[in-house]
């Protein structure tokens, strides 16, 4: 069961250009909203039926309202063109309670990268670390500085923050961030595909290819690779359902989340694209292609869990914690 709420639409702010800000509280109601770290994100409902995520980017200490900001993106799907054209101060939007898939893991320092309006799980991170003292450097790029949202707020944390606005000072040089990383150091990038991968290539040719330095949010699968194909050489596996007592034969390229769903099994699932994170399902015995961008290398490797919206068995039986 999905756990949401309808908020109302406090304010909305201009914070670059083509970028908005909402900040959603509660109607009729002083209590407190769920809490929520820095990286977390809502799914809002929109008017066609869809959910978009957005990352919360205010402060975690006020649970009175959550904030959130949208950039206008004319080839997306509806959902910032409804924000940017429809949606007004008093409107009322159907929010889920926050997730975390992109959490501040334990670290000897922190190297955040920021692109566009994936500035906004940034920003709580950056403040946060702030405030325990922890050390890290926010690099923030943008096309322009007309186009970078939150500066002032971010220059209140002085020198750990760059500002690059390409058409001025052009682009991160990647390879020195990744290489300047101390031990133990861990490198945070949001924003476009190309700058994740980038950041992937970077830290590849400095650390290696089985690096696990990097952490990354996607919210559109828009210049991702398509799904490989199943290495699992079979026409059919053995699904095993164990906690509800199903064992099912099914083709390697089934949908295991469709399946799981048509047996009556309650499975939380948002994107179905294996990136919200919401069908992570416990792997009791067996072996994934994982084709989700929400698991980290080591947890990959691990073969405990897997994204079953996306993920694929490379095994003749496949045994889940459902
Ligand atoms: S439903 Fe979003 S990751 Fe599976």
């Amino acid at each position: 069961m999905v756990d949401q709420r309808e908020l109302r639409v406090n304010r909305m702010t201009w914070e670059a250009d083509g970028v908005v800000s909402v900040q959603l509280a509660r109607i009729e109601s002083d209590d407190p909203l769920p809490a929520w770290e820095p990286g977390a994100h809502i799914d809002i409902h929109v008017p066609d039926g869809t959910t978009r995520q957005y990352s919360l980017c205010g402060d975690p200490r006020d649970l009175s309202s959550w904030q959130i900001a949208v950039l206008r993106e004319p080839a997306g799907r509806g959902g910032s063109a409804y924000v940017h054209d429809q949606l007004r101060v008093g409107d009322r939007l159907l929010v889920t309670r926050p997730k975390n898939n992109f959490a501040l893991e334990p670290a000897t320092y922190h190297s955040l990268i920021a692109g566009g309006v994936g500035i906004t799980p940034m920003m709580s991170m950056a403040e946060q670390l702030a405030r325990e003292g922890r050390p890290f450097q926010l690099t923030y790029g943008g096309r322009t500085l007309a186009s970078m949202a939150f500066r002032s707020r971010l220059a209140t944390l002085g020198a750990r923050v760059t500002f690059l606005a390409e058409d001025q000072d052009g682009r991160p040089d990647l390879d020195t961030l990744v290489k300047d990383l101390p031990d133990g150091g861990l490198v945070y990038v949001c924003g476009p595909v190309g700058l994740l991968r980038a950041v992937q290539s970077a830290a590849e040719r400095v650390h290696g290819v089985d690096q696990d330095v990097v952490r990354f949010e996607l919210f559109s699968r828009t210049g991702v690779e398509p799904a490989r194909a199943a290495a699992l050489d079979a026409d059919h596996y053995e699904l095993v359902l164990a906690r509800s007592g199903h064992t099912l034969r099914l083709s390697p390229e089934t949908n295991v989340l469709d399946v799981v769903l048509a047996l009556g099994i309650d499975v939380e699932n948002d994107c179905r694209e294996g990136i919200c994170g919401s069908c992570i399902t416990p792997v009791r015995s067996g072996t994934v292609d994982h084709r989700d961008l929400v698991l980290t290398k080591k947890e990959r490797a691990a073969m405990d869990r897997m994204l079953i919206c996306v993920s694929r068995p490379t095994c003749p039986r496949l045994e889940l914690e459902l």
